[in-house]
Parts: C-alpha cells; structure tokens; sequence
C-alpha cells in the first residue's frame, strides 16, 4: 500500500510522522505533497518519506491519499488533481466541514472517508472520528483506521452529522481543556505561586485526574464526590461552580462548536 499525504501543515506532517513511525508502512511507500516552496525546502531533510512538488509525479502511484489542506483550499486543490486520480484510490479527508459528497462531486471519485481528528496527534494521544462513503468497503476501511489509529485512537460513527459533533467534543474540545487550564494558571498565580510552580501544580493535577479516571470504571461525578467532604474546600469550590453554572455553559459551548462545524459545512456547499 502506498500512501499520499497532501498537505505538508500541522495535520498532514502529524499523519505523515505518525505512519513513518508505525510499522505500517515503509519509507517508500509514504509520500507528501505541498505547493509551499518554503515548506518543502524544511522537509528535504527529512528521510522518512518523500516529498513532491508536482502532484502527477506522486498521485497515480496512490493507493490512499490523506487530503490536509485548509478547508478553503479544496476547491482550488480539486481542480488541480483531478485528472490525475483514479477510482480505485480511497481518499481520507481531515478537513473539517467539507462533506464526503462535495468530494466524491469536486474529484470524480467515490471512495471517500471523512475524519476529524485533534490536536493531540501531534504527540500521539489524538481521537479520530470517522465515517466513510457506502463504496468503501469493510477491508478497506480497516485499512484506513489502521493509518488513523497511528496518531492515537480512533472511532467509527454512524454518519457525517457525528463528524460535525465530534468537532463540538473532540476536535475543538483540547481548547476548552486549555481555558480550563489558563483559569487555573491564573488563580495560582494570583495567590502567589511562581510561574514554574503553577505549570506543575496545573498540568500535574490535569494529568493525574485522567489518570484516575482512565484506570477506573468510575464517573467524574463519582470521583468529585470522592474528592469532596460535606462542608470541605472542594465542596467549597464544586458549589461555586454549580451556583455559577459552569456545567451549562460548558455544554453550550460544546452546541456552538457544533454548531458552527454544520453551518461551516452549508457555507461550504
Ligand atoms: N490543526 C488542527 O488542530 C485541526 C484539527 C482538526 C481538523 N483540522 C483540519 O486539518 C486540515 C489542515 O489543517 P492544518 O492546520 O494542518 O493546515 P495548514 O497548517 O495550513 O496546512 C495546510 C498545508 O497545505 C498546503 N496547501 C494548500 N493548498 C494546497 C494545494 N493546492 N496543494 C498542496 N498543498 C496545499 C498549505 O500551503 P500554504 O500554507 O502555502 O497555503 C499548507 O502547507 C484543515 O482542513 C483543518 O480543517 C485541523
């Protein structure tokens, strides 16, 4: 199997760098595809895979092409590669907001799987979501999970509205985690921490959470309610949080992530 990457930004480099990594497949069979002279010159160093700059020289020996350009890029990528696709080849996009049939439309393909990963896979703790056109088939889309699956975990849902939802939960969520973080931050460095200390009193107490909660078949509610004693510190604070209703605002912020991912995809129609 030979994979195309197109798209040598944040995510195209992330999934590059996490299949090079993989035993899955070898350097011959990874290429990478930018436009960018800039970007291309930073990756000549690089052995791990094989860098294009002309698209007929790497996409007819495809058997998967990664599609991670911006999503107001496609249009003007679609022309350019079209001629030199085939329909056997399964196209996996990570942009967000274009939809499996405006694709299958732009390229004159049908085998189309859309995804919508996050941040993470950068350092290999990603979540995928993904779901696929009818004519992908089951091996096929093992495949592709498999490729997925080598920036982190990856789930399969039912169909493209997921996609959007999962962007309310994981794509965008990393940010909700980091204005947690930075309000935290902020409260240890008003009551006196250091810089150095409040970075470890946070990102130790983020890790060690998950932790917890990762080794356990327990709810968060459960765990808060262990943490909290009747007329405690933290029941102190969980009842700040409920009188100010934070839960709420946090689901609300979760719609408008979603939200914005449906409208997106209408705009992009
Ligand atoms: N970053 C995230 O956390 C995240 C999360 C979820 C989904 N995504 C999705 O991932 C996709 C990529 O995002 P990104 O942040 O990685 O973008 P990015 O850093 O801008 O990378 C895109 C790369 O593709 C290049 N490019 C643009 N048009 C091209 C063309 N026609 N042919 C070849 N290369 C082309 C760009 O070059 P120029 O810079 O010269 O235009 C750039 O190097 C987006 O669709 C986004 O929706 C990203």
């Amino acid at each position: 199997m030979k994979v195309l990457v197109i798209g040598a930004g944040n995510m195209g480099l992330t999934y590059a760098e996490g299949m090079a990594k993989s035993s899955m497949l070898n350097r011959k069979n990874l290429m990478i595809f930018d436009k960018s002279a800039e970007i291309l010159t930073s990756l000549s160093s690089i052995d791990h895979f094989d860098v294009y700059d002309r698209i007929e020289d790497c996409l007819p020996e495809a058997d998967v092409v990664f599609i991670a350009v911006k999503p107001y890029h496609c249009e003007g990528l679609f022309e350019e590669i079209k001629s030199h696709v085939n329909d056997q080849q399964i196209f996996v996009s990570l942009m967000a907001g274009i939809t499996i049939k405006k694709i299958q439309d732009g390229l004159g393909v049908k085998k189309v799987v859309r995804s919508m990963p996050n941040l993470p896979a950068q350092v290999g703790k990603g979540v995928t979501s993904y779901t696929e056109a009818r004519e992908v088939s089951r091996v096929e889309l093992l495949m592709i999970r498999n490729l997925l699956d080598t920036t982190g975990e990856s789930i399969k849902v039912k169909n493209e509205n997921f996609i959007d939802a999962s962007t309310g939960i994981s794509g965008s969520g990393p940010a909700y985690v980091f204005y947690f973080m930075q309000s935290m931050l902020e409260a240890a460095l008003k009551m006196g921490f250091s810089q150095h200390d409040s970075k470890i009193l946070v990102s130790q107490t983020f890790e060690g959470a998950v932790e917890l909660f990762n080794q356990s078949d327990l709810s968060p509610n459960t765990w808060m309610e262990r943490v909290a004693s009747k007329g405690g510190t933290t029941r102190a604070a969980l009842d700040s949080m409920e009188d100010n209703n934070v839960k709420e605002l946090i689901k609300d912020a979760a719609y408008a992530a979603f939200d914005r991912a449906v409208e997106l995809g209408k705009e992009e129609a």
